[in-house]
This record gives C-alpha cells, sequence and structure tokens, in this order.
C-alpha cells in the first residue's frame, strides 16, 4: 500500500489538527523523525506565533519549536491544506457542556472543514480523549460522505493521547500509543504511523476498545484520588496524618499505588472524561457509581479546604469576613501554568463569596488569566518576608517546585497546606 509505503520511509506529510498541550509535542516528535509536518489550528495567533518559532505552552521550550520550523514544520489556518497530507492527527479539545455532557463540537468542526479536502490514501487518527463509539459514529460518517471506502483506500483509527505535561520522566516516544482501527488495514496503518515516532506501540481489536482504555485509566486516576481524599478526611478527624500513612502502605512491594490527596481535581482531563462514560453509559441503561460517588467527593474537596481556612482564622480570634488570604498556586498541578478547571480558583472564588480579601502567588501565571466562569482581576504576589507577613492566612494549593517553602514557613503568620508539604508539626501549620 502506498500509503504504508510512504510511512514507513518517513516520505509521507504528517498533519496535526489543534497545535496544543497534546498537538504541540506530537508534531515536535514527528518532525524529530524525519517526518514533515503541517499544523492545522483555527486560532491565527498560535499559527504565528508556532511559524516564528516561540512556544505557547510554558513547559515546551520556543527552542524545540524553531528547530521544528527549522525542519520544514508549517502552522497553518488554511484547511485546504488538509489535501497534502497523508496522515491526519485531530488533537481538538473534548470539553463538557454546561450540564456535563460531552462537548463534540470541536470534533465536529473539525471534520466539517476536513471533509471537502479529504482524499484517498489518507490515515485519519482521533487522538482527543471521548466516549467509546465516537470514531465510528461521528467521524466515519463524514469520512464516507466523501466517497471513500475505509479499509480499502481511505484509513481510521483512535489512539488516545497520554501526554502527562510537566512530566519529565517520559517522553512522546517513551509512552507506548495504544492504536485501535475500523478495520484490520486501518490498525495496520496506525501502527505504521505511531510505530515510526514511539518504542512502542499496543494495538488493540477496535476504537471502542482504544477509547475506553483513555477512560479506564482516567476513571482510575479520578476514583482513587476521590477515594483518598475521603480517607484524608477521616485521617483528618481521627488526628492521623494521611500522608504518613500514604507512604507506609507504598512501602508494600505489591498491589498498592500511591495517590495523593489535595484540594480537589484539575485539567482537561480527570475531572472531564469520566462524565464522557457516565454520559455515553446511559445509552445502555447503566450507572457509573464509581465515577459519581468520587466526583461528588473530589468536588465537595475545595468546600473543606475552605472549612479548614475558616477553622484556623477562627482560632486566631479571626473571621474569614475581612481576613486578607494569599492562595499559593493557581496552576491545577504542580509546574505547569494550565488553569484548566483549577480547584485553587474554586477555593478563591468561595473564599471570597466569603467576604475574604484574596489575592494569589504563582510563578507560573504572573497574571490571574482571562477564564470563562471565574473573573479576577489580579497579579501574581511577589513572596518576600513582609508580603508573607501581611496577610492573615496563606494557603497552600499548588505545590510548585519554585516556590521557597523555608521562606513562606518563617514569614506566613499562618498556613492552612493542602498538599502535604509542611510536616512536622509547626502551630502555624494546618493541614486540609
Ligand atoms: N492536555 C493534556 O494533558 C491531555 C492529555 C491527554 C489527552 N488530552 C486530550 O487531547 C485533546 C486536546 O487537548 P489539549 O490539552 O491539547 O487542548 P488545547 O486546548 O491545548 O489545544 C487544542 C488546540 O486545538 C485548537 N482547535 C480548536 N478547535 C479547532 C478546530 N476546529 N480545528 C483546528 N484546531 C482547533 C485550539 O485552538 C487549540 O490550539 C482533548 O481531547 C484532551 O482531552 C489532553
Amino acid at each position: 500500500m502506498q500509503l504504508l509505503e510512504r510511512l514507513r520511509s518517513r516520505t509521507a506529510v504528517i498533519g496535526i489538527v489543534g497545535m496544543g498541550y497534546v498537538g504541540i509535542p506530537l508534531a515536535l516528535r514527528f518532525s524529530e523523525v524525519g517526518f514533515r509536518i503541517v499544523g492545522f489550528d483555527i486560532d491565527a495567533d498560535r499559527v504565528g506565533m508556532l511559524n516564528a518559532g516561540k512556544s505557547p505552552i510554558r513547559h515546551i521550550p520556543s527552542a524545540d519549536v524553531a528547530a521544528m520550523v527549522e525542519r520544514g514544520f508549517e502552522a497553518t489556518g488554511d484547511f485546504g491544506r488538509a489535501s497534502e497530507v497523508d496522515a491526519i492527527v485531530i488533537c481538538v479539545p473534548t470539553p463538557l457542556s454546561k450540564h456535563r455532557e460531552p462537548d463534540l463540537s470541536f470534533i465536529v468542526r473539525t471534520m466539517e472543514t476536513l471533509e471537502p479536502h479529504l482524499r484517498e490514501n489518507q490515515l485519519i487518527s482521533l487522538e482527543s480523549t471521548t466516549y467509546p463509539g465516537t470514531t465510528r459514529e461521528v467521524l466515519k460518517p463524514y469520512i464516507e460522505r466523501r466517497g471513500l471506502r475505509i479499509g480499502e483506500n481511505c484509513f481510521l483509527v483512535y489512539s488516545p493521547e497520554r501526554e502527562d505535561p510537566g512530566n519529565t520522566e517520559f517522553t512522546t516516544r517513551t509512552i507506548p500509543k495504544v492504536v485501535g482501527g475500523i478495520t484490520a488495514a486501518c490498525r495496520a496503518a496506525g501502527e505504521a504511523l505511531y510505530g515510526a515516532a514511539v518504542d512502542r506501540v499496543v494495538p488493540v481489536s477496535s476504537p471502542e476498545a482504544a477509547e475506553l482504555t483513555k477512560l479506564l485509566e482516567n476513571i482510575q486516576r479520578a476514583v482513587n484520588i476521590g477515594l483518598v481524599n475521603e480517607m484524608k478526611m477521616i485521617a483528618d478527624k481521627m488526628g492521623i496524618d494521611i500522608y504518613e500513612v500514604v507512604e507506609a502502605a507504598s512501602t508494600k512491594p505489591f498491589g498498592f499505588t500511591p495517590y495523593y490527596p489535595g484540594p480537589g481535581l484539575g485539567g482537561h482531563c480527570i475531572p472531564i472524561d469520566p462524565f464522557y462514560l457516565t454520559w455515553k453509559a446511559r445509552e445502555y441503561g447503566l450507572s457509573t457509581h464509581f465515577i459519581e460517588l468520587s466526583g461528588e467527593i473530589n468536588r465537595d474537596m475545595p468546600g473543606w479546604v475552605v472549612g479548614k481556612i475558616a477553622a484556623a482564622l477562627n482560632d486566631c480570634g479571626k473571621s474569614l469576613r475581612n481576613s486578607r488570604i494569599l492562595a499559593l498556586g493557581i496552576a491545577y498541578k504542580r509546574d505547569v501554568d494550565d488553569m484548566r478547571e483549577s480547584p485553587s480558583v474554586i477555593v478563591m472564588e468561595l473564599l471570597r463569596e466569603r467576604g475574604a480579601l484574596v489575592e494569589y502567588s504563582d510563578p507560573n501565571v504572573p497574571v490571574f488569566p482571562k477564564m470563562r466562569e471565574h473573573h479576577f482581576d489580579l497579579k501574581s504576589v511577589d513572596l518576600t518576608p513582609e508580603a508573607l507577613a501581611s496577610y492573615d492566612c496563606v494557603v497552600l494549593l499548588t505545590d510548585h517546585s519554585g516556590f521557597d517553602y523555608d521562606l513562606i514557613l518563617k514569614h506566613a503568620p499562618l498556613i492552612v497546606d493542602t498538599r502535604g508539604k509542611y510536616r512536622q508539626a509547626n502551630g502555624k501549620v494546618v493541614k486540609a
């Protein structure tokens, strides 16, 4: 097959649709191994930045993007150029709607725009996280409407992305890639595409199996984080340090995987993806009990943290109203600049609702970004001894490695720690 030959010889051109957290690292890796890449995005500013060799994402160095441009990479908003590429890899967002239902509008819009430009001998791979059935039920009809025959002169696969932003232990190359195709020929094309760029490809029998694999991975995390958050609240009432317990349990050499508690779930994946399955399961008359229950516990966490702050202030003879509170870390997890679904923002909002005067410090987020549902007109506070001493309470929400924890401990009058950073007993630290 001409496509397989072009993939194996790396003369194929690869189009990546959606140049974000997922699309850019993939483009970098395919470019590194010798493919020419065209990056498609509807965000004109992003297209301009990428073509100028600049990275729009903090943890991806601009030098890497510049090197990719040197190797012939181009970003574009012109989807007509999709006919130039041999493989189209789709990495557009899959959020939830207001009613916590799958919002596939980005995928649908992508397919509508691509449809007139699809041609024979192309491979289309969906990477966006979604419910089982999306590739077959949503993508396939667009391709067939073009008169293409899937498995014969056009190939369709689902291959979930497993990118973990900020994780330096694994790279796009070393994270195995699961691939499921509509037909065996589709799967073979998918294996040829990803096999050229990653160390290990894991073929599965269908796109649905690949779609559910990704959901299982994220649901496992969401459920276990919910469990450990519940354990934290129980341990707290019993006067036991949950971190000590998780650490001790982790010494069991088999059968235990540590998960850590925190102020709630954040990011584009873990709080959202499980509900894709909940929605689809309803079609089969099924409930997803574990997902719902862990979702409930995780969503309650910011409120629990605020309760801890209120109690800690109360013990100092102060109320939340009019207290000056500094939130440390507003990105959703350590050492990233991503604010999506960040529980820190919910904590800040709950504090503000109760009359507290809230500010924040985050070395990765210098200005509070414009968000759809949350509005704070704030800039990150520099952590000087004077600044720290001026607050009634400092709440550690995201434990960035850039924070000077000794300085914070020395100068903040009261610390509420949601990340287990201050383990030694200290009169001014409250664990939450
Ligand atoms: N961020 C992660 O760590 C991660 C990990 C695994 C899986 N995923 C999944 O990957 C998918 C993409 O997530 P992301 O974090 O990269 O999103 P992102 O918001 O960082 O990037 C998406 C990009 O797609 C562009 N885009 C939107 N609609 C488009 C369209 N119609 N055509 C072309 N471009 C369009 C946006 O402008 C943006 O640049 C989601 O389904 C997500 O669940 C994300």
